[in-house]
């Protein structure tokens, strides 16, 4: 089966060090059935253009802002990532939520912006530590689902990508049981079919994520009912990412 491996960088590297890691992911990566997105920092797309086109290997960005244009010093559009390649955004990441104050409404306004513009989504949602010890993770997973799709279309849906993270696994080492990640994947998968229909539900597409590493990977992505994985920490060596990349399922 076909999964969809995506590297999040983070703030990690150098645009000279990303170019070097990029080249040698192509060549690594080559005859690799998986779908492999690779999400660097903003400084790194041109080179991830340069570098990528002509590959199978897409690219995503970490952020956009909500507004198309305008009097915004710092920030980076939709459109302006698009015009360097760029097919990707991840959108409503834990650190953005929790470090950068980003509200469900905010993140609502920041997908409909990368869908307007031809990007796809990769949302990631999921549930803190306090909220599973109050075994409310289904309830509040399924609320960021209700909020951060409020005004999506069900064909929009096509260019989202749901990722489930658990902000207790990313970089922790830790990560939920097979069983545990199942009926979230499930929970999700419901409540796409009670928002929009029961196709929906069935061909979203959604990968999980925190603390996916060469030791746990197979594991994770053997199960049927994951689609694929959001690798963080893990995706910056190269070999390893590789490794992943190339697993077929
Ligand atoms: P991690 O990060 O793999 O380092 O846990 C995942 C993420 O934050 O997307």
């Amino acid at each position: 089966m076909k999964k969809l491996i995506i590297g999040n960088f983070k703030m990690n590297t150098k645009p000279s060090e990303f170019k070097t890691y990029a080249m040698a992911l192509v060549t690594k990566t080559k005859g690799a059935k998986n779908k492999v997105v690779v999400c660097p920092p903003f400084t790194h797309l041109a080179v991830a253009k340069e570098i990528l086109s002509g590959s199978k290997i897409e690219f995503g960005a970490q952020n956009i802002s909500d507004e198309e244009k305008g009097a915004l010093t710092g920030e980076i559009s939709a459109s302006m990532i698009k015009d360097l390649g760029t097919n990707y955004v991840i959108l409503g990441h834990s650190e953005r939520r929790t470090k950068f104050k980003e509200s469900d409404k905010l993140i609502n306004k920041k997908i409909k912006t990368a869908l307007a513009n031809g990007l796809k989504v990769v949302l990631c949602l999921g549930e803190n530590l306090q909220t599973r010890t109050a075994k409310q993770q289904y309830n509040f997973v399924r609320k960021q689902l209700d909020d951060n799709l409020k005004g999506i279309y069900e064909n929009e849906l096509e260019s989202v990508v749901i990722a489930y993270e658990p902000v207790w696994a990313i970089g922790t080492g830790k990560t939920p049981t097979s069983k545990d990640i199942e009926k979230m994947i499930e929970t999700i998968r419901k409540e796409i079919s009670y928002l929009y229909s029961e196709k929906a539900g069935k061909n979203v597409s959604v990968v999980y994520g925190g603390s996916v590493n060469l030791n746990n990977y197979k594991k994770i992505l053997s199960n049927d009912h994951v689609d694929g994985v959001l690798i963080g920490g893990a995706c910056l060596d190269v070999d390893g990412f590789a490794v992943i990349c190339r697993e077929n399922y």
